[in-house]
């Protein structure tokens, strides 16, 4: 196998707390090996896009560089989570949008700049780019990134700890205003295929009711639920996860682009509009969304994201390729992208932790 001198990092998909600190992590031990490190601007569009870069498509990082980034939220390089070089949407003569593979001009790229390896941190979108782009000949090791925490193989991805502290602290913050004018409050929070978000600040900051993607509700039963419990505390509170659907309903789509994953959002508003239609009571509703992905990392985040980071570079240094690293705890280790970008990771619904919300009487609406 080839000796790596030049590496790669690049940031995909919707950033998380941590990113900056898994920049940090690889970037000091891969220059300890001795290896440079660049960073590519916004996904792999500094790559494959460079014309759009004036000041270059590719960060220098340094020691100086990445020195204070570990408490910064987003990433000094730049995300996104449109334009899938794979499925990139552009006109053709007839003025009509289709779908082409850029990828082979992301290889020329690496080539062209001496880029021996690249550490990917992403979502399962980005990730399985990563997977695609190891197929194509770049030795590749990925990093499990989302607040979403719906990454299979990892037993948690950085930047879920600091999504869910926050949303802890907002919904306690609205227990004192719902008691106050005797309301129900629904919090909607991100998750568009997991309720991890949901599920975990639901329990940990006393929620009533708590709607999930993995356990479509009956709005009738949630109703019947939150007009009890006002009646005995004089207040209730809903969270409830943006991709969570009725029973025998669509999940609420507010855009949908090429090139990209629908856009949701819509579930709270409407959550809390039958609630106030069917229990008579005064219903409010507050939409976290991106404030989630804002902010400092919790220590948590930051102490994983470096561990990823300098584990995605010993990965590398030891000739692996093709994985992910991933916290199996007391430790991190390897697993193969392919076997983590296959499928989600839900809430199990038998799992100890949705029974005990159950048995702390949280209601589903199943
Ligand atoms: O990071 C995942 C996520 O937070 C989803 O829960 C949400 O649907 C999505 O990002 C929204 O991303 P954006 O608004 O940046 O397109």
């Amino acid at each position: 196998m080839k000796e790596i001198k030049k590496i790669a990092i690049n940031t995909g998909g919707g950033d998380a707390p941590g990113l900056n600190a898994v920049i940090k992590g690889a970037t000091i031990s891969a220059l300890n090996n001795g290896w440079e490190v660049v960073g590519i601007r916004d996904g792999y569009n500094g790559i494959f896009l460079e014309e759009n870069y004036p000041q270059g498509g590719l960060m220098n990082l340094t020691r100086e560089r990445v020195a204070d980034i570990t408490p910064l939220g987003g990433t000094i390089l730049g995300t996104t989570n449109r334009g899938n070089p794979f499925a990139y949407p552009m006109k053709n003569e007839k003025g009509e949008i289709v779908e082409i593979d850029r990828s082979d001009e992301i290889m020329e790229g690496f080539r062209e700049n001496n880029i021996d390896a690249l550490i990917a941190i992403g979502g399962d979108g980005s990730l399985s780019m990563a997977n695609k782009i190891c197929k194509k000949g770049m030795r590749v090791v990925g990093v499990p990134k989302t607040i979403d925490n719906d990454l299979d193989k990892t037993v948690i991805t950085f930047g879920f700890d600091t999504a869910v502290s926050f949303a802890t602290e907002s919904i306690d913050r609205l227990h004192s205003t719902a008691q106050a004018h005797g309301r129900i409050m629904v919090v909607e929070v991100m998750g568009r295929y997991a309720g991890w978000i949901a599920l975990n600040s639901g329990i940990s900051a006393s929620a009533d009711a708590i709607l999930i993607p993995e356990i479509p509700y009956d709005i009738e039963k949630v109703s019947a639920c939150l007009k009890k419990i006002r009646s005995e505390k004089g207040y209730a509170i809903v969270v409830v996860a943006e991709g969570a659907k009725p029973k025998d309903g669509n999940v609420f789509v507010v855009e949908k682009q090429a090139g990209r994953a629908e856009r949701l959002g819509g579930v709270g508003e409407k959550v809390t509009s039958d609630i106030q239609y069917l229990t008579g009571i005064e219903t409010r509703s507050v939409i976290l969304g991106h404030l989630l992905r804002g902010g400092s990392p919790t220590t948590f985040d930051r102490l994983l994201s470096l561990r990823f980071g300098a584990a995605a570079v010993r990965a590398l240094a030891a000739g692996e390729n093709g994985i992910m690293v991933a916290l199996a705890p007391p430790t991190v280790n390897y697993v193969p992208l392919e076997q983590a970008t296959n499928r989600m990771k839900c809430v199990p619904v038998d799992s100890d932790t949705v029974m005990t919300a159950r048995e702390l009487g949280i209601c589903f609406g199943e």
